[in-house]
């Protein structure tokens, strides 16, 4: 019988290449104390055709992510010019910025096909020893949560990235014998919202490195009257504004929104989507204006009201709002650090005095000392 492996691949100093990545499971688990609107991650049922006819497939209709597609658009085109493959694209940032979309883009410029997979599906070595032989020439392979590639996948991984070769050992034992199949040039694109977690043998065999930022409110609104216009919604500019401005910076969280929104405005007969139809229906739904749910409150009234506007160490106030660390990590913190509530000290977090005046409470009495 024939079985995958890899060749051994040592370190230049000779050791193994560091791995936190599989100690904790990365993937983030649901929120469970309020409706899950406003949590980054795609749900089983956005992954369907709806979502499909809103995702832009070209350039041109993606918007935002400016310095992003600068990059790309460059790499794509000496790509082309030169006749090759695309270098190997890492992206990483939060969930739900357009990873996914963008490997998508990439290929239909290139002009080739775009397999789409996650390292957790990968976990035998005959997974991706089959999807690697069945690339065609120029082919974009996107790997989700590339974080949590087994040992294993990430070794067969290292000959295909940089020779293009699969190196299958037939046999067992004492008869066991390595052999090389030659694949087809292709571009990986990994995408991770932990890109601290990827060994750096990995890392390194990635040519382009690209991360992707939350989205700006105005970019955010012309993304919801994209989505409105092909959904057949109505919406004015200001109805799109505040759906965008509870959005989190994110699309996924945007489109999440409009949908709820219309659904609204459909039942209540509203007609278009405006601004008090949007605060009215995204109220109902315990959005806050400032995209804030449960969860984010409740951090920042803890850090406020339990530890005195912090500082407080990440462990503690997990124990102290019941999630867990890497959650917070993870999904809380990178946006209310965005938006300037929460900030990170050696020390631990802090809230700022944009959080306490959001929250309602008066000003830090240390932000003010700090700021005598
Ligand atoms: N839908 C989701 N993300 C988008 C983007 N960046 N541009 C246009 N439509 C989108």
């Amino acid at each position: 019988m024939a079985i995958i492996s890899s060749r051994q691949q040592s370190q230049p100093n000779g050791e193994q290449p560091k791995r936190q990545r599989n100690a904790k499971k990365s993937a983030v688990p649901p929120r469970e104390k309020e409706n899950n609107l406003l949590q980054p991650e795609a749900e089983v049922d956005e992954q369907g055709k709806q979502e499909e006819s809103i995702r832009p497939h070209r350039f041109d209709d993606y918007i935002g992510q400016k310095d992003l597609k600068d990059v790309l658009e460059i790499a794509i085109k000496a790509a082309k010019s030169r006749g090759e493959v695309l270098d190997h694209l890492l992206l990483y940032g939060p969930p739900g910025l357009g990873k996914t979309t963008m490997a998508m883009i990439l290929a239909s410029e290139m002009g080739v096909n775009c397999k789409i997979t996650s390292a957790p599906a990968l976990e035998r070595p005959r997974d991706i020893a089959g999807l690697l032989v069945n690339l065609k020439p120029g082919d974009v392979l996107f790997i989700d949560e590339i974080h949590r590639l087994s040992r294993m996948a990430e070794e067969i991984l290292y000959p295909a990235m940089e020779d293009y070769r699969l190196d299958v050992t037939v046999g067992k034992g004492t008869s066991a014998r390595t052999r090389s199949i030659p694949l087809s040039k292709f571009t990986l694109v990994g995408a991770t919202t932990r890109v601290g977690a990827l060994t750096s043998p990995l890392r390194d065999r990635f040519g382009l490195v690209q991360k992707l930022k939350f989205y700006e409110p105005d970019e955010l609104s012309k993304i919801v009257i994209r989505s409105a216009q092909l959904l057949n919604t109505p919406i004015n500019e200001e109805g799109a504004a505040e759906v965008a401005r509870r959005a989190r910076g994110t699309p996924r969280i945007a489109n999440r929104l409009l949908k709820r929104v219309r659904d609204y405005a459909e039942v209540k007969s509203c007609g278009e989507i405006n601004r008090q139809v949007a605060a009215e229906a995204l109220e109902l739904f315990q959005v806050d204006p400032c995209g804030l749910d449960w969860t984010d409150r409740k951090m920042l009234s803890v850090i406020i009201e339990q530890f005195n506007g912090g500082p407080v160490g990440l462990e503690t106030l997990a124990a102290a709002t019941g999630e867990d660390t890497q959650t917070i990590e993870e999904v809380y913190e990178p946006y209310l650090m965005q938006i300037g509530y929460l900030s990170r000290t050696p020390r631990g977090r802090t809230a700022t005095q944009a959080a306490y005046k959001h929250m309602g409470f008066k000003a830090a009495a240390n932000e003010q000392l700090s700021l005598l």
